[in-house]
């Protein structure tokens, strides 16, 4: 089959049947009345907790509410200093300020692209945060995950893991979602596990965490209209939950399939000047994304080659945090380095979604090829 045009992500690559057995529950659930709660919801949940192995899980609407519910219910309070990493989406740095606490980037490593033990040290030894918020990005786990929380529960420092892009992701055999003292995630459809709109959760070894997050997430309620506490309306809708359901059931598949085109893309254009970034030692990938470094000079140049090839491309994130429009007002403190900066400008994403053909994997192999080809 000849390939001549891959985006960069695909999202309509339905398993047969997938929509037809969606489209039913939706309209039994409709004709029941059930519309943002019901055993539909519930069902949902108890599907994700057995699939992400983790001891306890409160849904909600969107992944960056459920670092705000994380936040809250950990501890955090207004005017509390919470570390991020300067490289991360800017979902994590909005979390924090929308929680009344103060944002303080710290910068990541150039090997890695995630922080390090070393640099949570230097930041918790300067500023004296009360919590961390780490991103497990790219479908991995931060190197020195286990350490960095053997850390925090020593410091006392409250950690929260974003893990939007970590679900499915395990760590010497373990979920890193599970594993984490308190984990949130984003089935956004674009995600590895997506809903068909927006969703989100929080997940904790402690129950009482995920239970006090779901009542943050319903209006803080004890009763319908008795209130604990200040919470808000992040509910998650009866349809992104049977959708999100019946993913689940196809979730193996799914990342076995995207873990498949990261492996292609590292050992079939390996000893390029484009350089593929492994997971770190321990990590089993969940395959959301493709990443991986070149001279910050070429990029635009490879990136006009992918365009006249109709290939889709990303660059997984095109800035730091400490440098975005929207962060002078609430940032007083960072550790910036410049690496942060620095991957920016060189970071390139190739197409990666679930069920992307051989043949497609195959054109954007070429492609690149051709690109050294004519140029190095
Ligand atoms: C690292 C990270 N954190 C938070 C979010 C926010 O999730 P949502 O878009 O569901 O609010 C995302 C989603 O893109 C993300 O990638």
């Amino acid at each position: 089959m000849t390939v001549s045009r891959v985006p960069f992500i695909d999202l309509l690559r339905f398993e047969p049947g997938f929509l037809e057995t969606v489209s039913t529950r939706v309209n039994s659930a409709l004709k029941e009345g059930h519309f943002v709660s019901g055993p539909e919801v519930e069902s949902c949940r108890k599907a994700l907790l057995e699939n992400s192995r983790s001891t306890s899980l409160a849904l909600c609407a969107n992944g960056t509410d459920a670092i705000q519910l994380a936040l809250r219910a950990a501890g955090v309070k207004t005017g509390d200093r919470v570390l991020i990493p300067n490289m991360t989406f800017w979902a994590s740095f909005e979390a924090v300020v929308n929680v009344g606490a103060e944002p303080i980037p710290i910068d990541v490593e150039w090997d890695t692209f995630h922080l390090s033990l070393a640099r949570i040290e230097e930041a918790v030894a300067k500023f004296s945060p009360q919590a961390l918020l780490l991103a497990q990005l790219y479908g991995w786990a931060a190197p020195e995950t286990e350490s960095i929380r053997d850390y925090c529960v020593a410091k006392k420092l409250m950690l929260v893991e974003d893990s939007a892009q970590a679900y499915g992701t395990l760590l010497n055999g373990k979920s890193v979602i599970g594993e984490a003292p308190v984990a949130t995630t984003s089935f956004y459809p674009a995600k590895v596990l997506g809903a068909s709109g927006d969703a989100g959760a929080v997940f904790s070894k402690d129950p009482k965490i995920t239970e006090l997050a779901a009542r943050l997430a319903n209006h803080g309620r004890l009763d319908h209209y008795e209130h604990g506490w200040v919470g808000w309306n992040s509910r998650v809708g009866v349809y992104e939950s049977i959708f999100l359901e019946e993913s689940v059931k196809h979730i193996d598949a799914r990342l076995a399939s995207r873990r498949k085109v990261t492996e292609l893309y590292r050992r079939e254009l390996s000893g390029l000047p484009l350089e593929f970034l492994s997971p770190p030692k321990g990590v089993h990938e969940n395959g959301y994304l493709s990443v991986a470094r070149i001279d910050a000079e070429l990029r635009p140049q490879l990136i006009d080659f992918l365009k006249s090839k109709n290939i889709g491309y990303g660059t997984v994130y095109p800035g730091a945090m400490s440098r975005q429009p929207g962060a002078k007002e609430w940032m007083k403190h960072s550790l910036d380095t410049g690496t942060a900066d620095r991957i920016a400008r060189s970071v390139l994403n190739l197409p990666c979604f679930a069920s992307m053909t051989d043949h497609e994997t195959g054109y954007v192999i070429d492609t690149v090829k051709t690109f050294f080809k004519t140029r190095v």
